[in-house]
């Protein structure tokens, strides 16, 4: 399917609607607050879809890691009704293709092709696999270069996702459209038959990867305001590269598996009737037991596993995914009416075995855009972590937060939070590889590093900050 929404009919209404309501504001108020948290910008008309056109949902295409090439390249794409973006794609495609991987997968060979005008590298967020694949900035290749992944899979099943990790220039990289969804699959989350959580699949499991831009009169990315302290904020909200999306939904049960795509933003996801979320996952996988939600905060690489129960959506009837930080509409599902299938479990998900006795405690400052005080050196290893030892990791957002903390190699176990919101969330608990750390913050975390030894990074996922040197590289040995 060519990467547009908009077919002939729709382009004509859109040319009006156009004319009216693409107001471009928003940069210099987003740009002077104190962070991504609760900006609302009054002078932002996009957000909501303007005057109601709403276009299909994008589904990215599945591919396999066996044997796949991911060529990044800019291209061109249709984001906003009528115009041509210039977007920078893995196989041209606005996000990039979901890769699909089984648990077990053994040694699968990803070629990464470089085809940018900078250097580049592929990170598989959420995926513990050796330092030689990781896609750690010292690995990246200059323009027309390639880098050769083979990729061993053994976690359990979750929402991982691939975006570049170039020194200093990964915000760029994603803002201008490299990012994909990365799904990881077990004999839990199959849904196959006999699975006693049944959970929805097929055309009932949808990746939603929200992220926020703003465009220039012709259509194409603005880079934003790029000031440090606050990151870049864009002011249209996109889900799957969409504009304005909506999901014709049976009545059934849906799966969504939703990340945080934005390079700064962080969103407090609700619906608009006011329904719970039923919250089954989170970066690691399913969670112990079903929770509901009425909202969730997302920080930028967080992701989310939430079903959402149409069976009692009449054919017409709407519901709003909105996002209540920047007051945004962000996806419509628009009900059928047609029969539809699945059901809601209950009670028990997974079992996550429980981290306990540190046998040590690290103290990590997020000051500014500095870890422990210190800007990234590439060239350094910051600390060194015994092989499949616990540790309590201790984060402490001392300025400029919100921090989305991310850990490679490993994931950790959330045990605490003091100061500010002073509490731990529901899609908190299990596993996680980001969790967010807002200034006057204190988060405990139980981490070990069972799977590979070598090199991997700690940082900010507030991609300013990383890119402003808010990442330490550490040796597990
Ligand atoms: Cu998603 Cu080191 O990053
Ligand atoms: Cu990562
Ligand atoms: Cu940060």
């Amino acid at each position: 399917m060519p990467p547009s929404p908009v077919n002939r009919r729709d382009f004509v209404r859109v040319a009006a609607f156009t004319a009216g309501s693409l107001a471009m504001g928003g940069w210099v108020a987003a740009c002077s607050g104190d962070g991504p948290v609760g900006v609302t910008d009054p002078t932002v008309s996009m957000g909501g879809g303007g005057g109601g056109i709403r276009y299909p949902l994008r589904i990215p295409p599945v591919v396999t890691p066996g044997g796949l090439t991911l060529t990044a390249a800019p291209g061109s794409t249709t984001i906003l009704p009528g115009k041509n973006t210039t977007a920078w794609m893995y196989n041209g495609q606005f996000p990039g293709p979901t890769i699909q991987a089984a648990s077990g997968t053994s040694g699968a060979r990803v070629s990464f092709v470089n085809q940018l005008s900078q250097q580049s590298i592929t990170h598989w967020h959420g995926l513990f696999v050796d330092p030689a694949n990781d896609g750690h900035p010292r690995q990246a290749v200059a323009p027309g270069g390639s880098y050769r992944y083979q990729l061993t899979i053994s976690q359990r099943a979750a929402l991982a996702f691939y975006h570049p990790h170039p020194n200093m220039l990964t915000g760029e990289q994603v803002y201008r459209g490299l990012a994909g969804a990365f799904i990881v699959r077990d004999a839990v989350d199959t849904g196959a038959p006999g699975n006693p959580l049944a959970l929805p699949t097929g055309s009932y499991e949808l990746p939603l990867i929200i992220r926020d831009a703003s465009f220039d009169s012709s259509g194409n990315f603005q880079r934003g305001c790029n000031c440090m302290m606050s990151g870049s904020l864009g002011n249209t909200p996109l889900v799957n590269g969409t504009y304005a999306p909506y999901l014709a939904v049976a009545r059934g049960v849906y799966r969504f598996r939703v990340l945080n795509g934005c390079t700064g933003r962080v969103l407090r996801l609700a619906l608009s009737n006011g329904t719970p979320f039923t919250l089954i996952g989170n970066d690691g996988g399913l969670l112990d037991r079903v929770c509901t939600v009425a909202e969730i905060m997302a920080a930028p690489a967080e992701r989310f596993d939430v079903l959402l129960d149409f069976r009692g959506l009449s054919a017409g009837s709407k519901v709003m995914l909105r996002d209540l930080a920047a007051n945004w509409d962000l996806l419509e599902f628009r009900g059928t009416g047609a029969a539809g299938t699945g059901s809601v479990p209950s009670g028990s998900l997974s079992t996550i075995a429980r981290l306990s006795t540190p046998a040590t405690t690290r103290r990590f400052t997020f000051d500014g855009t500095r870890i422990n005080g210190k800007r990234y050196d590439i060239g350094a290893v910051e600390f060194r972590v015994p092989f499949n030892t616990t540790e309590r990791w201790t984060f402490i957002g001392t300025s400029n937060g919100p921090h989305p903390v991310h850990v490679h190699g490993a994931a950790f176990q959330v045990r605490s939070r003091t100061g500010g919101r002073g509490r731990l969330y529901d899609w908190e608990r299990g596993w996680k590889d980001t969790v967010m750390v807002n200034t006057g913050e204190t988060v405990d975390v139980l981490i070990r590093f069972k799977a590979h030894r070598g090199l991997y990074l700690l940082h900010c996922h507030q991609l300013a900050h990383e890119d402003a040197g808010m990442m330490a590289n550490f040796e597990v040995a």
